[in-house]
């Protein structure tokens, strides 16, 4: 999911709708940039005995997926969007203004004894606010508070987060609702990653895939070094810090190599954002249209009419499409599935890939992530993939 803004507030200025840049209150929150040491020095077996490695379970809706936590004491169980595209963690809290229909009970703090509701530094007095909105519409309003999120963990002990601060989200909006909201896990500080303790910190991997659960793994079970893995440099950007940038060379679509160079999508120090919140890949007019043009080229059906953005074919055959390869720069080529690529609505295929316009941000979207092992490192500053069967793997 992409964030668009998140404003912090106090609650003396709340009632003011503008920016929070023009808001005397108002700040926004330091990226916190540490590049801790390599990760084979810093996950010793001893850290592994001891501490184990968090991890939850994840489940696949429609489009989505969504991972399993516990938060309050005693602990009660959430199922909230996985988010690497955004930073604040945020769950629907009572009493509610306005919250949609989710699956798990919403979040009752006043039944829970850790529980604090967080104070803003400019105003001590008044609980600090936070807004979050995402570019598909969804919205979070509420109070930051610090709380307790448990996850399970490898040694089958609990791993208890304590005060860890969330959004007690009192008027929410999701537009894929059943989730209880979202956990960010982008380079931002309130991420859920970047809250983690320095043994844990920026290491991560997620196997999605579409079919019933998965897993989620933290600290040196995130670490993904198996047969046949390929990694490349993610890149942080001055003008976004917080994301995951990636760099992508080309897409081959079947033997044809589309470059990105040539293109004013073209970049040596990333231009595409790995998220798993976002369903399609979304790719920047030229380029993307490139792309359309060499898949539209090879499949020899006819084009289905009112597609709109998509690029949609009347038929009910996968097969007729070409297989598409993602090049990542440092020669990481994702061969990909044809599921990845290619989403079947009704009575049509449509190509998994949306333009976005000439200059907005590049995507790299869940269902192209489908049956990869993905790892996330920021100590080294990279991400890893592994084709895997994600259903077999747990
Ligand atoms: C990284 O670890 C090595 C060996 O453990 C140590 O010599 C070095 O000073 C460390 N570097 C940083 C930046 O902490
Ligand atoms: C919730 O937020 C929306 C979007 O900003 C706003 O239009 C609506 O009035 C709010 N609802 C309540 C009950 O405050």
């Amino acid at each position: 999911m992409i964030l668009l803004s998140l404003q912090i507030i106090t609650s003396f200025f709340l009632t003011t709708t503008a920016s929070s840049s023009s808001l005397p209150g108002g700040f926004t929150i330091d990226v916190i940039h540490r590049r801790s040491n390599s990760s084979s020095s810093r996950f010793s077996k001893t850290d592994d005995d001891q501490l184990g490695s968090p991890y939850a379970n994840t489940v696949f809706t429609t489009s989505e997926y969504l991972m399993k936590l516990q938060i309050g004491t005693p602990p009660v169980e959430i199922e909230a969007h996985i988010d690497t595209a955004s930073s604040i963690v945020w769950t629907q809290c009572l009493p509610c203004l306005s919250c949609y229909d989710q699956q798990d009970p919403i979040f009752d703090p006043s039944k829970s004894s850790t529980y604090k509701e967080k104070k803003c530094d400019e105003d001590p007095n008044n609980p600090c606010r936070y807004e979050a909105n995402y570019a598909d519409q969804s919205y979070s309003k509420g109070a930051y508070a610090t709380e307790t999120v448990t996850f399970q963990s490898t040694t089958g002990q609990p791993f208890v987060m304590a005060q860890t601060t969330i959004g007690c989200g009192h008027n929410n909006s999701l537009t894929s609702p059943t989730a209880s909201g979202i956990i960010g896990l982008d380079r931002g500080a309130s991420s859920l990653i970047s809250q983690m303790s320095e043994n844990f910190y920026g290491f991560f991997s997620y196997c999605f895939s579409r079919k019933e659960t998965s897993k989620i793994n933290f600290g040196s079970n995130g670490v993904v070094s198996g047969h046949g893995t390929v990694a490349t440099t993610m890149f942080r950007r001055m003008e976004k810090p917080n994301f995951y940038y990636l760099n992508l060379d080309a897409i081959s679509v079947g033997e044809n190599r589309v470059e990105t160079m040539g293109t004013p999508f073209y970049s040596l120090e990333g231009n595409i954002i790995i998220d798993s919140g976002t369903t399609y890949t979304y790719l920047p007019d030229g380029f993307c249209n490139k792309v359309k043009d060499a898949v539209d080229s090879v499949v020899k059906v006819e084009q289905a009419p009112f597609s709109g953005e998509m690029l949609c074919y009347n038929t009910a055959d996968i097969d007729v499409f070409p297989v598409i390869t993602m090049h990542f720069s440092g020669g990481a080529d994702l061969v990909l599935d044809k599921y990845n690529m290619y989403d079947n609505t009704g009575d049509s295929y449509c190509l998994a890939i949306s333009c976005v316009g000439p200059t907005e941000d590049a995507y790299f979207g869940n269902r192209a992530q489908n049956n990869l092992l993905i790892g996330y490192d920021s100590s080294s500053e990279l991400v890893s993939f592994e084709s895997t069967d994600c259903s077999a793997l747990y």
